[in-house]
């Protein structure tokens, strides 16, 4: 059961309803259960996620993910074996729009909007991994 980390990106679908707290606490109740952690980026727009366990939990976990109708036009960013875990405090850590968090997105890209397309996993990541929580 090796620690895998895949990271993906995807669009909101406006046309779908979308509750991102109760969104985030099925996610929770989920994750703590199959030992997923992971953030979650969402800025009205786009979504970033990682999602970090077993590679066989995650692969369920991301497929199903894949199927919701809340968002479209999900791509793979990043999907490797890791030695560690970097959000192991977190069941699903969430990341919205701040200036805090815009203006570490201007650190890690041409611009101080996130766009998943111009970003590099490694700079999607560190967004990730250095950014202001809202929340566990
Ligand atoms: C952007 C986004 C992120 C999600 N993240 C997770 C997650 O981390 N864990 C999880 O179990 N479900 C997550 N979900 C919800 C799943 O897609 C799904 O609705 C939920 O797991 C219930 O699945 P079920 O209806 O097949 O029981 C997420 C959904 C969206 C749209």
């Amino acid at each position: 059961m090796y620690l895998t980390r895949l990271l993906y990106c995807s669009e909101r679908n406006a046309e779908v309803d979308l509750d991102i707290e109760q969104l985030l606490y099925s996610a929770r109740d989920y994750n703590g259960r199959s030992n997923i952690t992971g953030a979650l980026w969402f800025d009205g727009t786009y979504f970033v996620q990682v999602l970090e366990g077993g590679r066989q939990v995650v692969s369920e976990t991301y497929h199903r993910i894949a199927k919701d109708p809340r968002h479209h036009s999900i791509e793979i960013v990043s999907c490797e074996m890791v030695d560690a875990r970097l959000f192991h405090q977190w069941r699903m850590a969430y990341f919205a729009d701040t200036a805090d968090n815009r203006s570490l997105v201007l650190k890690y890209s041409g611009q101080d909007k996130l766009i998943p397309s111009n970003m590099s996993s490694a700079s999607l990541l560190h967004v990730l991994a250095e950014g202001n929580l809202l929340g566990d």
